[in-house]
């Protein structure tokens, strides 16, 4: 406990930081296997109710398997990524902040802003790291379009985030599961709130909305456009952004960035493809993440930006139309 209060407040000690994985679903026994390679950590143990699931990730990688996060906390652990499903989020990075232990939460932060503002809070006060799971923000792909559109005038952006519905549904829809993704990356691509709204809503086939057309205005006065839904046989993850110089185009899955340029009056342009690394976009988070506990500079993501994009998503939803379907104008809606 001494050693954990002293790392607390002094992250640049020495010792590899001592990581815990809480929930190795789908998520998070990729975030456990990338921590069991990384340099400067070592992946002390895994924490899920899923006992055979917990065992065989734990075997795997060769750390110890927990039942929860309790367990988790009592092996003098530094940091944790919190995989467990959304609605957990808040009761288990409080637990762990509690504790002094420094946080890497996946996406979307928490089930609620309230809750969101709960964990930033705690975090503040406890002094601790706090870091969100846009993972995307680290695509290589995306990097590179955020590189190019650098200090030019951005007028649009269109992201298509399109696929089959995921093998094991959650208690969130396309919303809250997908499009909080690309509403983090429209707000950092433009460095820029979104302040107006203008969400279309539709549950074809699931419980929850399934299909979201979304619109938005930035305070910078950029018109960004989310299509995404889980009714599409195959994953496609686009990106274009058109700016007062360039038009660039971004497959996020097969990496490729292209810009077209040197616009002519005849119509004329030069198109180059863009130079794309191929750092896992995974790792890339957790480096930094460890970066910022090791520093205590502030988190590439923050609680504060995992927050913002959640109470966007948020507001889509609450504002679902409710008016007769011969009238299909959804309300607009000014944030903030
Ligand atoms: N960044 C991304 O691209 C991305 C992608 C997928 C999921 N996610 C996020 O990751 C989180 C997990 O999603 P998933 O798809 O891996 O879900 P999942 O259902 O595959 O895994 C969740 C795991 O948490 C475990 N769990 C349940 N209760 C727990 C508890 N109290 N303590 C510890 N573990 C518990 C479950 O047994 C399960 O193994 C969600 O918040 C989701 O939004 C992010």
């Amino acid at each position: 406990m001494l050693r954990k209060m002293t790392q607390a407040a002094n992250p640049d000690a020495g010792h590899p930081l001592r990581i815990g994985v809480v929930g190795v679903g789908v998520m998070g026994s990729n975030h456990a296997r990338v921590f069991a390679g990384l340099p400067g950590t070592e992946l002390v143990a895994v924490a899920d109710p899923d006992q055979k699931q917990a065992d065989f990730v734990a075997r795997t990688l060769g750390c110890t398997a927990v039942a929860d996060v309790e367990q988790l906390l009592a092996l003098d652990i530094d940091a944790v990524t919190i995989a467990a499903p959304t609605h957990l989020h808040h009761d288990i990075a409080l637990a762990c902040i509690d504790r002094r232990v420094h946080v890497m939460v996946e996406k979307p932060i928490a089930s609620t802003v309230a809750e969101g503002r709960d964990i930033i809070a705690a975090a503040a006060q406890a002094g601790v790291t706090l870091m969100v799971g846009h993972v995307e923000r680290f695509n290589p792909a995306v990097e590179a379009i955020k590189e190019a559109i650098r200090g030019e005038d951005i007028l649009s952006i269109a992201i298509t985030r399109v696929g089959p519905f995921p093998p094991r549904m959650s208690n969130v829809g396309v919303v809250i599961d997908l499009a909080v993704h690309d509403i983090d990356l429209i707000r950092w691509f433009t460095d820029s709130d979104i302040v107006d709204v203008q969400p279309q809503l539709s549950s074809a086939v699931a419980e929850r909305e399934d299909i979201a057309l979304l619109q938005f205005r930035t305070a910078s006065g950029v018109l960004a456009h989310i299509n995404t839904n889980w009714l599409t046989p195959f994953k496609a993850r686009n990106v274009t952004v058109a700016t007062r110089g360039k038009y660039v185009m971004g497959d996020l899955l097969t990496r490729q960035v292209t810009e077209c340029f040197g616009f002519q009056p005849d119509g004329s342009y030069s198109m180059r493809h863009l130079s794309v690394g191929h750092a896992e976009p995974l790792r890339s988070e957790l480096l930094a993440f460890v970066r910022a506990v090791r520093s205590g500079a502030t988190a590439a993501v923050t609680g504060e930006e995992g927050v913002a994009s959640l109470e966007i998503a948020t507001l889509c939803l609450d504002v679902r139309p409710t008016v007769a379907p011969a009238q299909h104008l959804a309300p607009r809606v000014v944030v903030g």
